[in-house]
């Protein structure tokens, strides 16, 4: 009998079932077949030139060996820049710890501010990693609401009472995936105020900021500098998900112990990826700029698409690469949906349900894709959904 560590169950297997589609079809899209893949957050161009020039540059001059474990100053000191204009916070390059993208600094946070015995609050739809990457930390998960019926923005009066001597943190992502709605400044103020009252940690993932009108979301950083953890990466903004480069802003305090898990778990970020790193970030505001305006026609065009399709109806982001197809009004759950379309039309999307489930009825699209994709992965999903029978017949029959 193989003995492994309770950590091993706690971070099984969750979520996993929504991507075995997106697998699938990636798959068979390899094989050259005829498959359109909507269902993950990679937009469909290339990191732009300069910065991939750079990291080649870097190599070839011999920058392949150990850097400092928490990220070069050059690079601190942009990610610094960069967040304090987006953020309006005042920070120094010693608040500031580089790290393998959003996911690695989300992970870093959940170890760093939470244990056995301690609850973190996270907002429910949420990033499938969320669960496993709160829990791994020996803290349970308390999920709060942003329901469809409020156009998913978060129940605040259940945030409040979610809150208990337990909790140390609230994970929140603005904008939020899948949703793609931002929380406001009038909502951060309620939130605001609970943390305050009950000695919270905020770990605010901004990992979409870039994509936010004018590259920034409301933050609680200026008002809470000693509460708020920011994290973010150069994946959306930059179209650079596989250079895995992201970090983490908090008080320095939080920054100290954060370098100490580093030495142990990183122990630093390849140079060549730091050195492109800061070239993408000094090209912020065009780089930004691009994928946010790609992104807001990308969105535009869909929902034309997609009107009148019958029996969906789209949720409308407000930033962001995903919007929410609402499949309630064919009786499929977003499970159901996503195979049920993959298998007749060869599209692959995601189900809603990896995000929670508040999101059962809802399939995920990625709409940063070429305007062709687009138009076809739409008259297929209308194809499908008007096909499928009646719900109430449906249900008469199987029943
Ligand atoms: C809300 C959210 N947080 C974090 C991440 C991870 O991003 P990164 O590629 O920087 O690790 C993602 C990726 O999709 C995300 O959607």
């Amino acid at each position: 009998m193989m003995k492994f560590s309770a950590l091993v169950e706690r971070i099984a297997g969750e979520g996993a079932d929504a991507w075995v589609t997106h697998y699938e079809a990636r798959r068979a899209q390899e094989r050259g077949e005829d498959v359109i893949l909507l269902s993950v957050g990679d937009p469909d161009f290339d990191t732009p030139d300069v910065v991939r020039e750079r990291a080649i540059e870097s190599i070839r001059a011999g920058d392949t060996h150990y850097t400092p474990a928490t990220g070069r100053l050059p690079l601190r000191e942009a990610i610094a820049r960069l967040h304090t204009a987006r953020s309006g916070q005042a920070v120094t390059a010693d608040q500031v710890v580089a790290l393998s993208g959003a996911q690695n600094a989300l992970f870093a946070s959940s170890l760093c501010l939470a244990g056995p015995g301690d609850e973190i609050i996270a907002i429910e739809p949420m990033y499938p990693t969320y669960p496993a990457t709160i829990e791994v930390s020996g803290a349970r998960m308390v999920r709060v609401p942003a329901p469809p019926a409020r156009g998913f923005r978060i129940d605040l009066e259940a945030l409040a009472a979610a809150i208990t001597p337990r909790t140390r943190a609230l994970f929140l992502a603005t904008p939020s995936n899948p949703t793609g709605v931002i929380t406001h400044a009038a909502e951060l103020d309620v939130i605001g105020d609970l943390a305050m009252r009950h000695s919270l940690w905020i770990v605010a993932d901004e990992v979409y900021a870039g994509l936010a009108p004018g590259g920034r979301v409301p933050s609680l950083a200026t008002r809470m500098p000693d509460r708020v953890v920011t994290i973010g990466s150069l994946s959306k903004s930059h179209a650079m998900t596989g250079w895995r480069a992201g970090w983490i802003v908090g008080p320095r305090p939080f920054a100290v112990h954060v370098e100490a898990l580093v030495m142990c778990m990183l122990f630093g970020l390849p140079g060549f990826v730091q050195e492109a790193a800061t070239v993408a970030l000094g090209i912020s505001a065009e780089a930004e700029g691009r994928i946010r305006d790609y992104c807001a026609a990308r969105r535009d065009f869909l929902l034309a698409e997609l009107a009148g399709a019958q029996r969906l109806s789209c949720c409308v982001p407000e930033a962001g690469m995903f919007m929410l197809i609402d499949v309630r009004g064919t009786g499929l759950s977003g499970y159901e949906f996503m195979r049920g379309l993959y298998e007749s039309e060869r599209v692959s999307v995601l189900d809603g349900g990896a995000f929670g489930p508040q999101t059962s009825g809802f399939v995920r699209v990625c709409f940063a894709a070429e305007e062709s994709v687009l138009r076809e992965a739409a008259a297929r999903i209308r194809r499908f959904a008007a096909t499928l029978p009646q719900p109430k017949a449906r249900t008469a029959r199987s029943s």
